[in-house]
């Protein structure tokens, strides 16, 4: 039996250097996602005909945005669990700071890769288009390449050690994945019961690991068919690895994400925090179930095996009600009632649960195959995962950084910085609706050059970004006043 107590704060103190670790962490991906917002604001002025840059940068603006967003997240959402792990798992300084300093090397590899090298095939870079670019080398396509490289090995080296660590303290991998939780009887003695946490920390360790390999299956051939080893890679081969690598990243965030919530959540409500068998049971489905749905991005390739379309359609929607039943709806009952203290973390948690909810439902429409038919390559995509992430994913992370800066520094928040929590999901909200709504009247996604009849949707939409940009400022200057404070608190002598 575990001996978390739900009282405590939502991080571990004793051990400094690894809470400094998570706050460079959290910050590094802070800072990097609030630059990429801004060229996600010049693309949508562009598509609104308020700023038109050309093609050649759009297609760049677009990769740096979509690389950027994806990668400095994940390094967020690590951020938060490192320091909720520090609590109860001993994890080792040197480990993480290596994945910190190779993770953060795809930085100036991507910027190489689209600013000098002028890639802008999108930051799935798809085989064989980075190859066989008509406006960048072959070298900004392997540049590319190096920074997914960069990426997955950091990500490597952060999932072995916290695979590691959680399984040594649990004194197994079984225990450590709740499988006695899973598998007791009221008539046994007291299962080991892993914190929530620790147990969201394997689980997303597990799928970072496959996902590395996904990745590195592909990305050995591909460098291997650059230096001119092998003549080509099969481009279907090379597709479903690159997406299981690109999706499964993407997608495990916001289930990193999300193991934030379990352990914040209990600050504000004074309930939950406990691995009970539904909870032990989604997260072990969680991981064949980030896994396995990559295939539906590939409905339109004829070539594809039928039965990768099949498994694409039915992951993708065996994690619905995993989601919704368990996660959702149950952290919703324990807010419920609870007398929940409403502050900026915890509005920014309530706000989460919508835009997560409406992220999948768009995404379990998109993921039938004849709604696939319509909504593919519309802006119905950028839709459904921005709805994910921006008001998913970024509130439950930022929700996090702003308790532990404010809780670390002991400078609590501002009544009124709670209103600019409430606009971040109000223009959210707006933002994406438009998204949606034009990508059900059929425009394109990825389209550079926008015609006028489709301005409008870009036009209503710019002012919900601004104002994203407003409430994140206004919640920026709020936890400024406690940040130097928190460092001073993480610094190894107390
Ligand atoms: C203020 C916030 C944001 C704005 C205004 C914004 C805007 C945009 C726009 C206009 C596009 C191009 C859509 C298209 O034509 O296909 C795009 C693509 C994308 N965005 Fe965002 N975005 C924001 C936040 C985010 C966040 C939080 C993520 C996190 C993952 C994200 C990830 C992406 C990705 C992966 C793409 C696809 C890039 C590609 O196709 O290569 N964005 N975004």
């Amino acid at each position: 039996m575990s001996d978390h107590s739900i009282d405590g704060p939502a991080y571990g103190s004793e051990n400094r250097p690894i809470l400094r670790i998570a706050l460079v962490y959290m910050l590094t991906g802070f800072v990097i996602f609030l630059i990429m917002g801004i060229l996600g604001l010049i693309m949508r002025l562009d598509h609104a005909g308020w700023w038109v840059i050309s093609p050649n940068w759009f297609y760049r603006i677009m990769t740096l945005h979509g690389a950027g967003m994806v990668a400095s997240l994940l390094m967020a959402a690590l951020g938060g669990i490192i320091a909720i792990l520090n609590r109860t798992v001993k994890l080792s300084a040197r480990w993480l700071w290596s994945a910190y300093v190779v993770y953060s090397l795809s930085v100036p590899f991507l910027l190489y890769a689209v600013l000098i090298g002028g890639f802008s095939g999108g930051w799935t870079a798809l085989d064989p288009l980075p190859y066989h670019g008509m406006t960048w080398s072959k070298s900004a396509g392997v540049m590319m390449y190096v920074t997914f490289l960069a990426v997955g090995v950091g990500f490597l080296i952060y999932c072995v050690h916290v695979f590691d660590a959680v399984r040594r303290k649990a004194g197994g991998v079984r225990r450590a994945l709740a499988w006695e939780v899973i598998f007791s009887r009221k008539s046994d003695a007291q299962p080991y019961e892993p914190e929530v946490a620790e147990l969201a920390a394997i689980a997303t360790a597990i799928i970072g690991i496959v996902t590395v390999i996904g990745g590195v299956l592909v990305l050995v051939p591909l460098f291997a068919e650059a230096a001119g080893l092998v003549k080509s890679v099969n481009p279907l081969y090379s597709k479903n690895f690159i997406m299981l690598f690109g999706h499964s990243i993407a997608n495990v965030t916001i289930y990193i994400a999300v193991a934030l919530v379990y352990g914040l959540l209990p600050v504000y409500t004074k309930r939950g925090g406990h691995t009970t068998k539904f909870v032990a049971l989604a997260w072990n489905f969680t991981i064949i179930l980030v896994l396995t749905p990559p295939p539906h991005h590939l409905y339109q390739d004829f070539a594809q095996p039928l039965g990768l379309a099949i498994i694409g359609q039915v992951a993708s929607w065996s994690i619905a009600p995993s989601v919704l039943l368990l996660t959702i709806l149950g952290n919703l009952s324990y807010i419920y009632r609870s007398g929940m203290r409403w502050a900026v973390p915890s509005v920014m948690i309530a706000l989460g649960f919508w835009g997560w909810v409406f992220g999948g439902i768009g995404g379990t429409i998109d993921s039938a195959i004849p709604a696939n038919q319509l909504l593919h390559n519309t802006l119905w995509v950028p839709a459904h995962f921005h709805a994910y992430y921006l008001l998913g994913v970024t509130t439950f992370v930022w929700g996090y950084l702003f308790y532990l800066i404010s809780d670390l520094s002991g400078v609590r928040e501002k009544a009124s910085t709670k209103i600019a929590a409430w606009l971040y999901g109000i223009a959210g909200a707006g933002f994406l609706l438009v998204f949606f709504f034009s990508g059900a009247d059929s425009i394109p996604r990825r389209y550079a050059v926008h015609l006028p009849e489709w301005n409008l949707y870009a036009a209503i939409a710019v002012p919900f970004v601004l104002l994203t940009i407003v409430s994140l400022l206004w919640i920026i200057a709020d936890m400024i006043r406690g940040l130097r404070s928190a460092w001073r608190n993480t610094s190894a002598v107390k």
